[in-house]
């Protein structure tokens, strides 16, 4: 088989579809695996992977990222997020393949009141955060110059089960909103964010951590004022709620902002603002297909 520029896994997440999506809008060749062709419990699947799609990067967003259920599963996630990322990056060593990880705001204890600089010292209140931090020494162990970890936050985009779709859903069904004050971060929108990867493997950045999330910080209420005022829907009301109130199997930090300015200095730009974000992220929405319910609408997968 002629070897492809990319080898995307996790291609059918909500990131993967954006990566995927970038990738063709550059006119280059990829092919997307999932956890049916590429299971990141097996080994062997990993390395067939690698070896017969010989690609030059490897574009690694495949996870178990349902953080509440890391949490009552911890060593399910400990083997897909930190065992199999290290078979990943393994392969990759072997087969001379770049590899960009893209890992979590949720490696810190948000204690911090300053944005998190890459070499911020990590302490993972989560399982989730803690098989995420795994694979991130699995990749930087191998102390190689294409070898990259790309934190991310908040994540949404065009056809996900995310926090802006869960919010509309809820307002336009006339169900009332609450939402988490106590929890600040950065929205991050995934065309932005794949734009920002592929940039990271073009311009051949210099190996190691980068953060990437799109400019501006808000708590989970914020984010729901911006998204419901982007969709002409200011008007609804947003109650408050402290995080605690959730009663969520797993911890999530108070703070959790990026500073991004390593990865703005490689691109000589940073991400757009979020809220710019949330308005082509709607426009792009309303064509997508609607994704399945998200239970009580905000207690998703991953915020
Ligand atoms: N969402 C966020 O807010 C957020 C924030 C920070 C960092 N991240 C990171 O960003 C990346 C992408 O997240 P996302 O929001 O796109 O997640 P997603 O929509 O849940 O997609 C994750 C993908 O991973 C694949 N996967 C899950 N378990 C697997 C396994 N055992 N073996 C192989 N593949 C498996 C799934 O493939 P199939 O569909 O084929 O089953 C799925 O499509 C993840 O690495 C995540 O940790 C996300």
């Amino acid at each position: 088989m002629a070897p492809v520029e990319f080898l995307v896994t996790g291609a059918r997440g909500q990131l993967g579809r954006a990566v995927m999506s970038a990738i063709a809008g550059r006119g280059l060749a990829a092919t997307g695996v999932g956890s049916a062709e590429m299971p990141l419990g097996e080994r062997g699947a990993i390395e067939a992977a690698v070896g017969t799609h010989r690609p030059r990067c490897v574009l690694h967003l495949a996870a178990a990222t349902n953080v509440d259920g890391c949490e009552l599963d911890p060593l399910g996630a400990y083997r897909s997020n930190g065992l199999g990322t290290a078979w990943l990056a393994e392969s990759c060593a072997r087969h001379g393949a770049g590899l960009v990880y893209v890992s979590t705001d949720f490696v810190f204890d948000g204690k911090a009141t300053t944005p998190y600089p890459v070499d911020a010292a990590v302490a993972p209140l989560s399982a989730y955060g803690a098989s995420k931090r795994l694979g991130e020494e699995a990749v930087l162990g191998h102390g190689r110059a294409d070898f990259w970890v790309v934190r991310t936050s908040w994540v949404f985009g065009p056809g996900g089960r995310n926090f802006p779709r869960a919010i509309l859903d809820r307002a336009r069904s006339g169900q009332p909103l609450r939402v988490v004050t106590d929890q600040v971060g950065r929205p991050t929108c995934t065309m932005d964010l794949a734009d920002a990867l592929l940039d990271l493997w073009q311009r051949r950045g210099k190996g190691g951590i980068y953060h990437a999330a799109n400019t501006g910080a808000c708590s989970w209420h914020g984010f729901a004022v911006a998204v419901l005022a982007a969709a002409g829907l200011g008007h609804v009301p947003v109650g408050e709620q402290a995080a605690a109130e959730l009663k969520r199997p797993a911890p999530r930090p108070a703070y959790s902002v990026l500073d991004t300015s390593r990865l703005d200095l490689l691109r000589g730009r940073p991400l757009p603002d979020f809220r710019d974000a949330i308005r082509r992220y709607l426009d792009l929405d309303a064509a997508a297909a609607p994704p399945p319910s998200a239970g009580d609408g905000l207690g998703g997968k991953r915020y």
